[in-house]
């Protein structure tokens, strides 16, 4: 008989939760320098180093605008307090890639600021066939925040696009990782500011030696 308890890996969970639902929602996964690093870098920053986001090429101010308000800010791994978050996705990606064989490529992500009332309406974040965006990310930020609070991020069933799955609160830690085309999601507007990072996990589909870029 086995006497011990078996450590349970962080990422064995979201790979199993993936498998099973294609969804899964950790607390306690992204260890506790690359958390501290990821605070410290959002207290650097200012306002003016956020940029209004986008919901594709060529898309009109207004229509944007009434699809998601949140200000971004892309990570770069010269940065070293954004480079341990990338490093920590790069060992998932490797993780997933040899449980799943999900053949994950690359990795980009943002961190976002939604201001009090801003909003992401319901929306996919790839249509298959169309992008090679594969895996969302998104981690929470924000300390001590409260339900009554608002900003949760609310999924939708992948078979019935009106029935809500589940509601995420945006704390501290908290990461919700999901398949890209199937899960339809939403952020709900808040009473205080919020932030995040969403990211992506891309399928290379580059054709005759072109890589092809990510973004
Ligand atoms: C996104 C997104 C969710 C969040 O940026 O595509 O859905 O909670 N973000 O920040
Ligand atoms: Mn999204």
């Amino acid at each position: 008989m086995l006497a011990v308890d078996l450590p349970i890996d962080p990422f064995e969970v979201i790979a199993t939760d993936l498998y099973r639902d294609g969804i899964s929602i950790s607390h306690d996964v992204i260890p506790f320098d690359v958390l501290r690093a990821l605070k410290f870098r959002l207290a650097e920053m200012n306002l003016n180093d956020f940029n209004q986001a986008g919901i594709g090429r060529n898309q009109a101010h207004e229509t944007n605008q009434s699809i998601r308000r949140d200000k971004i800010h892309w990570l770069d791994a010269q940065q070293s307090l954004e480079k341990p978050y990338l490093d920590f996705m790069q060992s998932l990606q490797q993780y997933i890639n040899r449980r799943l064989f999900m053949g994950l490529f690359s990795y980009e992500c943002h961190f976002a600021h939604y201001q009090i009332g801003d909003f992401y309406k319901k929306h996919m974040d790839a249509f298959r066939g169309k992008t090679n965006r594969v895996l969302t990310t998104v981690l929470y930020l924000n300390d001590g925040w409260d339900a009554e609070l608002g900003g949760e991020l609310v999924v939708y069933e992948p078979n019935d696009h009106n029935a809500e799955l589940l509601r995420v609160t945006p704390s501290f830690g908290t990461l919700v990782t999901f398949l890209s085309d199937e899960f339809p999601h939403e952020v709900l507007p808040a009473l205080r500011s919020r932030y995040s990072i969403a990211g992506w996990f891309r399928v290379n589909t580059s054709i005759s030696g072109e890589i092809d870029p990510p973004r």
